[in-house]
């Protein structure tokens, strides 16, 4: 990390501003109607007390505009990017998300082709469709020990840049939801050399940039363009995301354009006062932060495995073996072995042990662990995960995580079907050979297996069918039980 300067960092010139103008309590002749939080709920004033209102103000001189920044907005910005060693870094207030449709329109023009793992994020086939774009796939690779879904390789993406030169960028997820992280390095140096923009969704690794015991984030690897959910791992609140610039195959005009496009303009100003607290948090006290945060979950990981037999909680070393990195942050929690599905383990967590998880599936949990994680939450799951595993036994199931051939046929623009009134439903059963016109996404694997503009193929609905049988949510079915999909008509 570049030696930066402590005086410089520590100030946090948005944060302060709003705060020297709350103190002042301004007479508001301004948005929002709440006035300074006077009319606020009082049920809920009376929990969070009156002054946290007074952050929720709109645009004027002294607190900035988001959408053209020349006060403490913009200097909050230039320190984050200064912090993160990138040319530019654009504060988001609807998280990743808007960041991953952002990334898209500003990286390439319609009809461009990208190469996208398919276990991305839903935001990415927002994405797809505002900028049509024609999405090139990546069959994720699995493993079914684990019940993981890994995201794209170096060789995979090169295999994919052999086959079609002429896509603009790639779109890479790293790391996953489970903390698993790419190759980045080799694979921007690749892309570069070939003239082609990275840009990478690393929602879970904003926090990656501030221990070097952590995996390579994509900010450090070079990728032109990277989005990162400040409010998932450091301390922002939630929507409060970044997105970073570095790049001499995009241009940040257009960038600063096409997120200003997709924002509010009323943005809530305590999540911009947080991401710029955050920002000087991480840079003063991230490296001991993150320390205590890596002995905990290490020290819960061992817990698991040394002492849960019917649990297992896979380990950096493993996961190495496989070619990838791991953020051992997030806790993986595969349960298959006890008979009970994630999901069952969860509710469990939650109505007798009043833990909450961020993520579960019929095969694993995901506990994510933040700066702000102690150690006697990770004491209080291990031990909660002990007396489950005493407690309850469910009938061995034979569940096995696997995902159809989804490097598939691409007919037709997604943005071009999605805007399409040439659609008509048909069975599942009928489907095959049809073009969809809707995403079907079932839980699990929770990555999309039909996507509008491709052909629907006979793998693809025999394994829709029996998501079906199974009672697995499929996320887009338009009645309860999965049985038709929506397909182009000519
Ligand atoms: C991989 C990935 N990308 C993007 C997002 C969206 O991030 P946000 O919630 O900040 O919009 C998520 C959310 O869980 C995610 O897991």
């Amino acid at each position: 990390m570049k030696k930066l300067s402590n005086s410089v960092q520590s100030r946090a010139p948005l944060f302060d501003t709003l705060l020297s103008h709350a103190k002042r309590d301004v007479v508001s002749f301004h948005c929002p109607g709440h006035k300074n939080g006077r009319s606020v709920d009082k049920e809920l004033k009376d929990y969070t007390g009156e002054n946290v209102f007074k952050f929720d103000l709109t645009v004027f001189d002294e607190v900035d505009s988001l959408h053209d920044p020349v006060g403490p907005i913009n200097k909050a910005q230039e320190l984050m990017a200064q912090t993160y060693g990138v040319e530019h870094s654009l504060f988001l207030v609807n998280g990743t998300s808007v960041g991953n449709m952002a990334m898209f329109l500003a990286a390439c023009n319609a009809e461009d082709s990208i190469i996208i793992s398919r276990n991305s994020h839903k935001s990415v086939m927002a994405g797809i469709i505002m900028s049509g774009v024609w999405p090139i796939w990546i069959q994720p690779k699995i493993d079914q020990n684990l019940d993981l879904i890994f995201n794209s390789t170096y060789d995979q993406i090169k295999d994919a840049l052999d086959r079609y030169p002429e896509t603009k960028a790639v779109f890479i997820t790293s790391p996953t939801y489970s903390g698993v992280v790419t190759e980045l390095g080799k694979i921007v140096d690749m892309c570069h050399r070939r003239g082609k923009a990275v840009l990478v969704d690393e929602a879970h690794g904003s926090h990656l940039h501030f221990n070097k015991q952590f995996p390579e984030s994509a900010v450090d690897a070079g990728a032109d363009l990277c989005v990162q959910s400040t409010h998932k791992t450091l301390s922002a609140m939630s929507q409060g995301s970044v997105l970073h610039f570095n790049s001499k195959l995009i241009d940040f005009n257009r960038v600063k354009k096409i997120v200003s496009m997709l924002q509010t303009t009323s943005p809530n100003y305590l999540i911009l006062a947080t991401l710029d607290l955050a920002r000087r948090q991480a840079f003063l006290h991230g490296e001991e932060n993150f320390d205590r945060v890596i002995k905990i979950a290490e020290w819960g990981r061992s817990c698991i495995n040394d002492n849960i037999h019917l649990m297992k909680c896979f380990t950096r070393q493993e996961i190495r073996k496989f070619g990838f990195d791991l953020d051992v942050t997030k806790l993986t929690v595969n349960v298959t072995k006890t008979g009970l599905s994630g999901y069952e383990i969860e509710n469990i967590l939650v109505k007798e042990y009043n833990i909450q998880l961020d993520y579960a599936d019929l095969f694993n949990l995901v506990a994510i662990m933040g700066e702000g994680s102690a150690k006697s939450d990770v004491e209080a799951f291990v031990k909660a995960l002990e007396n489950i595993s005493k407690k309850y036994r469910g009938k061995q199931k034979n569940w096995i995580l696997r995902i159809p051939s989804l490097a598939t046929e691409m007919v037709m623009r997604p943005r071009d079907v999605f805007l399409s009134n040439n659609t008509k439903k048909v069975s599942l059963k009928k489907a095959i050979g049809h073009v969809a016109a809707q995403a079907l996404t079932p839980y699990p694997p929770g990555i999309p297996v039909v996507i509008p503009g491709e052909r629907i193929t006979s793998e693809i609905c025999d394994y829709l069918m029996d998501m079906s049988s199974k009672d697995i949510r499929v996320s887009g079915q338009e009645t309860e039980k999965l049985k038709t999909v929506k397909v182009f008509t000519n």
